[in-house]
């Protein structure tokens, strides 16, 4: 994928995450200098299988598991300090170095326990349906001005006066909907156990990529989440609270839109989605449990079960408007091996008429009807398969249709979960 010309590479989830974007960082960094996440925290689950081993990575980019890479965790990032250690502790236990090659932004806003007390208690993320790692909460205090950045640990006083500010605030929210608080000293503690760690690899993680990128490295900016979860062009309110689009790449990472050279977009071969709101091509019953089980859709993290729908091409074409995809990663599609006849997405009906654009009011796409063109399965087993060549030809068919359906080349079809696993196109 880098090329002369392809040095700084955006990876996006093109549906409502999950799409094996860990897996695609994973494979790309191995030609990679940098591999940055941009926004997100630990919301995030992403996985990458090597060999027998398996690591989920939700704070550290996915790309740490190539010795030499370097990793960063940018100014769009909130960061929860205790996730990212155990993570660090676990990847040094596996034998990986993880020594000198781990930045994190000064800029990025740290995620308190407050944040994560709030998001596992208010009402309203219940209703969301959120992951309960604090994120809402933390953007919220970035917005308001009242976060903590990773800089401010330089500052103890400056530091403790942010927590009682943060701290007050919390619980003048926390009074609304139940008798737990949150506690000021026990923030301070755990800052002031956390702070040398956190420093010294704190990094102006913009100025190190902008360098980086000057330089003629080949840097990826990994997104989380995917594009329909976006605060402003997802299916809001059901959405995260940052943009994970292409557009929240530059500002999270800290760099200019132009210097990004090109986007890719991962999409499943399907639908996935873990939370609340509208997924207009929900399977019910036994058949979406069925695929729930052949794709292993539960979360990474939260074990939560995943809903599952067939390929939704309104939202992926969508998808690939907003971020200005220049080509398509299609994972899973091993998982679709066993149907006689796979429905594809083309259109939404609603009351009547086809939808011409994905729709910003979910009163709308709660009630869209999905057109379904029905393409023939393969009924052959895909899982492993490294070569286009070697895949069916019903199968080409059915990514050749999703890829002229969204305009855009497929670059890689990963055809299971290891690294190897994978068609380069
Ligand atoms: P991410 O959040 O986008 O990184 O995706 P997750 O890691 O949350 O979920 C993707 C899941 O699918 C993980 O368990 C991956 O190991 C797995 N996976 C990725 N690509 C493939 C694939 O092509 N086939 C199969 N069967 N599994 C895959
Ligand atoms: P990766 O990076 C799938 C969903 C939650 C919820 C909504 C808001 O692994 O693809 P939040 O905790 O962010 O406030 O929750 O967003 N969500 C994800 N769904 N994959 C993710 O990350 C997600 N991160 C958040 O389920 O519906
Ligand atoms: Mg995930």
């Amino acid at each position: 994928m880098f090329d002369t010309k392809t040095r700084t590479l955006v990876v996006v989830g093109a549906q409502w995450g999950d799409e094996g974007k860990g897996k695609l960082v994973d494979v790309l960094a191995e030609r990679a200098d940098w591999v940055v996440r941009y926004q997100g925290g630990a919301n995030a689950g992403h996985t990458v299988h090597i060999g027998d081993a398996k690591f989920i990575l939700r704070q550290i980019p996915s790309g740490i598991l190539h010795a030499g890479v370097r990793c960063a965790v940018g100014n769009g990032v909130v960061l929860d300090p205790d996730t990212l250690f155990s993570e660090v502790d676990r990847l040094v236990a596996d034998g990986i170095d993880v020594e000198g090659r781990l930045y994190i932004s000064d800029r990025a806003h740290l995620v308190l326990p407050y944040h994560k007390l709030l998001d596992g208690e208010s009402s309203a993320s219940k209703e969301i349906g959120t992951t309960g790692r604090g994120i809402g909460p933390a953007y919220e205090d970035k917005v308001a001005r009242r976060g903590v950045r990773v800089l401010d640990l330089r500052h103890p006083a400056r530091v403790r006066q942010l927590v009682e500010r943060g701290v007050e605030h919390a619980n003048g929210q926390l009074a609304r909907f139940t008798d737990r608080r949150a506690d000021a000293e026990a923030t301070m503690q755990l800052l002031e156990r956390i702070t040398p760690r956190l420093l010294s690899l704190s990094e102006d993680v913009g100025l190190c990529v902008h360098q980086a990128i000057e330089s003629g490295a080949a840097v990826l900016l990994e997104g989380a989440q995917g594009s329909l979860l976006d605060i402003d062009h997802g299916t809001y309110p059901f959405v995260t609270s940052s943009n994970t689009t292409s557009g929240g790449a530059a500002i999270g990472a800290g760099i200019a839109p132009m210097a990004i050279d090109a986007v890719l977009g991962v999409v499943k071969a399907y639908t996935t989605r873990v939370g609340h709101g509208p997924l207009p091509t929900e399977i019910p019953g036994a058949l979406g449990e069925r695929i729930r089980e052949l794709g292993n859709e539960f979360g990474a993290v939260t074990g939560r079960p995943r809903r599952c729908g067939w390929f939704d091409g309104p939202a992926a074409r969508y998808a690939t408007m907003i971020n200005a995809l220049d080509s398509v990663v299609i994972t899973k599609i091993d998982v679709l091996d066993v149907f006689d006849e796979i429905p594809f997405c083309v259109d939404y009906k609603y009351k009547g008429s086809v939808l011409k654009e994905f729709p910003a009011d979910i009163s709308v796409l709660a009630e869209v009807q999905p057109v379904y063109k029905n393409i023939r399965g393969w009924k052959k087993s895909l899982a492993g398969i490294k070569q286009w060549s070697e895949l069916p030809t019903v199968a080409q068919d059915y990514l050749k249709f999703l890829s002229d359906y969204l305009g855009i080349p497929i670059s890689m079809v990963s055809t299971g979960p290891g690294r190897e696993e994978t068609i380069h196109l």
